[in-house]
């Protein structure tokens, strides 16, 4: 019998399955986002909480969304749809699809900023600009580019531009031929980022503050925040890989390959993390400094280093691809509805997008400057954009999926789409998805809006 396939096409095997989904999970979220969420919320505490729900909440669910994306064969939204219908199921459960690619689209528009500002530090590494540049000159710096809306939006522009391209060329000629070149050379800068980083002086600092278990520093907000950035870290609750399980070969194994791509996800952010805040110590920067930290602190190390601008200028370079595989996955499960639904071909589908994407992406470089003053309860729309998808949307997302996959499926279309060689594995992942990684989200949420309204 020949296997079911997407009409979008399908990874010529599963290391770019691998490789794609890597490329999504690990980004700005790890270099840019998890040391300044873990300097503002204290260091070790917050990391150990954020580990934990890596693997009771974000592997279960990862292995869950590949499931019913290689099951069902179609974008998030009509796989669920599918998968409901065919288990006996309200076709309303697609409902989770539609808030994931809502969601995908408000991660994009903020996530293109930030890319926008590693865009910009491409250039003035080039342009040589950071040579011998002290922490001070350093977050001046930072400051001034915040405040001009105009290049912000030159470089919002171009990034969007960027993964428009790549999208619209479908899943080989765009997805595939993406992934396959950077993702490799991404890691060999990082391990050499942290070689430097360990030279510096105040590694063992840098060290202690991220792996220093302090229980006072956890509120349940700090909490939430954990479980929301394990969420947005492996790319989870929205279907971005979910839509990247429908394109993967039937044979490969679920469990290995989504073990392989967390644990690849978890070690570039710590290494990030032992990159960066020996830097912050070194230089007495403050590890609380927001999202300019790695944009202060990166430029100091380089300004530094003999022959550093070229290493800065590699370094950014990369963190740019970085971001630019894990926006493509962000894109990707709308791009595909849009297709599925209206017949149309990917490059209108993902023009539409795109504009959709960089307008609300102007009202995120506005919250730096022209906007400033515009607030939603004390949040800035970038704020907003980024509290409500990676706090709210993603883990309610991620608990449709649990329920859906641990509660609805029948349990023999797992064990078939699974087919772990060890009832063990299949077992723990059994259990996970049914109680603790519903649980936890539910009682996480509720602990939250109870503690809002005490
Ligand atoms: N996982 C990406 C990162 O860490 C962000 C992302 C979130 C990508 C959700 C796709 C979906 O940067
Ligand atoms: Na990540």
């Amino acid at each position: 019998m020949q296997e079911k396939l997407s009409i979008h096409g399908a990874w010529s095997n599963r290391w770019v399955f691998v490789m794609a989904a890597t490329g999504s999970a690990v980004g700005l979220g790890n270099i840019w986002k998890f040391p300044y969420i873990t300097g503002e919320n204290g260091g070790g505490a917050f990391v150990l909480v954020y580990l934990v729900c890596i693997l009771m909440v974000g592997i279960p669910i990862m292995v869950s969304e590949v499931l019913i994306g290689r099951r069902g064969r179609q974008s998030p939204i009509n796989s669920m749809k599918d998968l409901a219908v065919e288990s006996g199921l309200s076709p309303r459960w697609s409902l989770a699809g539609w808030v994931g690619a809502l969601a995908g689209v408000m991660i994009f528009s903020f996530y293109s900023v930030v890319a926008g500002w590693v865009l910009y530090y491409v250039a003035g590494m080039a342009n040589g600009d950071f040579i011998d540049i002290g922490s001070e000159m350093a977050g001046k710096r930072f400051e001034v580019l915040l405040a001009d809306a105009e290049t912000l939006l030159i470089w919002h522009s171009v990034f969007v531009v960027m993964v428009m391209t790549v999208v619209a060329g479908g899943v080989s000629k765009g997805l595939e031929r993406a992934t396959r070149i950077m993702m490799p050379a991404l890691f060999v800068l990082l391990f050499i980022l942290l070689a430097y980083s360990m030279t510096s002086g105040a590694f063992g600092q840098g060290f202690d503050f991220l792996f220093h278990f302090d229980p006072s520093q956890l509120t349940w907000n700090a909490v939430l925040i954990a479980l929301g950035h394990s969420f947005f870290t492996l790319s989870l609750g929205m279907g971005s890989i979910m839509a990247y399980g429908s394109y993967m070969p039937k044979k490969a194994s679920i469990g290995s390959t989504v073990m392989m791509i967390a644990v690849l996800d978890t070690l570039v952010a710590l290494v990030a993390g032992l990159a960066i805040f020996p830097i912050v110590f070194a230089n007495q920067l403050d590890p609380g400094a927001g999202p300019g930290l790695m944009f202060i602190t990166l430029p100091v190390a380089f300004g530094q280093m003999p022959g550093g601008h070229i290493f800065g200028f590699l370094f950014f370079v990369l963190i740019a691809v970085a971001a630019w595989t894990s926006a493509i996955s962000l894109m990707e499960p709308a791009a595909a509805w849009i297709v599925e639904k209206f017949g149309i071909k990917r490059v209108p589908a993902c023009t539409a997008l795109g504009a959709l994407v960089w307008l609300l992406g102007i009202a995120c470089l506005g919250s730096f400057n022209f906007m400033s003053d515009y607030k939603i309860g004390s949040m800035t729309f970038f704020d907003l954009m980024d509290f409500a998808t990676a706090n709210i949307m993603l883990p309610l997302g991620g608990l449709f999926i649990a329920i859906f996959a641990g509660w609805k499926i029948k349990r023999y279309a797992l064990e078939d789409e699974l087919s772990f060689k060890q009832n063990f594995w299949f077992s723990a992942w059994y259990f996970s998805i049914r109680y603790i990684a519903p649980v936890a989200v539910a009682a996480i949420f509720a602990l939250n809006l109870y503690n809002k309204f005490t």
